[in-house]
């Protein structure tokens, strides 16, 4: 197995209606001692997802952060947005079973949320199995690379 959690920054965005969980789940991961690195979107004012998908997934292809939680209202726009990035492997979770997985057989790299269809304390509870959990390789690394 690889690491579980990187030293570097995880990498926090989400557009308007994700705001109020986004900045829930920073105060989470602070408090477990992970530094994270916020590119907002700061307010309420309808901005695009894309945008603040394509933000998160430079800073991770750009080493300026390992894993990254992406938030939009249904969490469907921000992760093909940011799977459109090669290297990006964007999982949309709704519980810690899908996250948890989504880190042992795909490796993957930015854990997206939808604010509207989940509370809070699932979503931390998906952070948490998404910061901590490894990699398995193995029989997936094949499949993985597919992915290109
Ligand atoms: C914004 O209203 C909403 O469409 C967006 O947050 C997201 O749910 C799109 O997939």
């Amino acid at each position: 197995m690889t690491d579980a959690v990187s030293a570097l920054p995880i990498v926090l965005a989400s557009d308007h209606a994700g705001v109020t969980l986004r900045r829930e789940i920073r105060g989470h991961l602070e408090a477990a001692g992970h530094a994270v690195l916020d590119l907002g979107t700061e307010g309420p004012e309808s901005v695009d997802y894309p945008d603040f998908a394509d933000r998160l997934a430079a800073a991770i292809l750009e080493g300026r952060a390992a894993r990254g939680v992406l938030i939009c209202g249904t969490g469907i726009g921000i992760s093909i947005a940011a799977n459109r990035h090669r290297g990006i492997r964007a999982a949309l979770c709704h519980d810690a079973t899908t996250s948890r997985l989504s880190r042992r057989h795909n490796d993957a790299n930015v854990l997206a949320l939808g604010a509207r269809v989940i509370g809070a304390e699932v979503a931390k509870d998906c952070v948490d199995a998404f910061v901590g959990t490894a990699y398995e390789g193995g029989r997936h690394a094949a499949r993985v690379a597919k992915l290109g």
